[in-house]
């Protein structure tokens, strides 16, 4: 069983794929800490009504990155987390994490990357009149939405196409992709340690 924590920023819907995919048996993996830099956002009720320890801060109170980073790592280490999992979380990942976990802090992405990283990537692709769009599943580097995709699914825009049906059917690829990839990835990891 992997032991992972995932870190998230806002509604957590992506957090709450993964506890349903546990739930259910398709992922085998348990979530022995949810981060979050939002201490009022849903992700947290929703990880507080699955019973899961959560880690709430706010950046602001803290000197720098290195600092809270500091904190999530002992965190961390205490339950002897293997992998971090970022479902929606908007910070930047720092070298304390990057040096502790390499090639263990996975991201979701709502655009097929190299295109439209950062911040409202659903809003920027339909801003531009991008025929596709997509999810993309990747390592997190030190960059924003830069690290080794490891999977990604296309999703047509429809011309004329609002915003929130766009968003639906991003989310919808996103809560079954997910829980998919990290399966594969932890399967891989359980048979053969170190493979990746
Ligand atoms: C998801 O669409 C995720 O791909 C995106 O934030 C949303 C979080 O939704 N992440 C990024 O943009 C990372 N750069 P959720 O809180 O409902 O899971």
């Amino acid at each position: 069983m992997t032991r992972i924590a995932v870190f998230a920023s806002g509604n957590g819907s992506n957090l709450q794929a993964l506890i349903d995919a546990i739930g259910q048996g398709k992922l085998r993996a348990e979530i022995k800490l949810v981060v979050s830099d939002r201490p009022d956002c849903h992700a947290l009720q929703r990880a507080r009504s699955a019973g899961i320890a959560v880690l709430a801060f706010e950046p602001a109170d803290f000197r720098d990155k290195a600092h809270y980073e500091g904190v999530i790592a002992e965190e961390l280490a205490k339950s002897r987390v293997e992998y971090l999992v970022l479902a929606g979380y908007m910070r930047l990942i720092g070298s304390t994490l990057l040096q502790l976990y390499p090639r263990r802090i996975i991201n979701i992405h709502p655009s097929l990357l190299p295109h439209f990283p950062g911040k409202d990537a659903i809003g920027r692709a339909l801003a531009a009149g991008a025929a596709e769009t997509g999810v993309t599943v990747h390592y997190v580097d030190e960059g924003i939405d830069t690290g080794p995709v490891i999977a990604q699914e296309r999703i047509a825009v429809v011309p004329g196409e609002g915003r929130a049906d766009l968003e639906q059917k991003i989310h919808a690829v996103e809560h079954r992709l997910y829980p998919q990839v990290l399966r594969q990835i932890f399967q891989e990891e359980e048979k053969w340690p170190g493979v990746r």
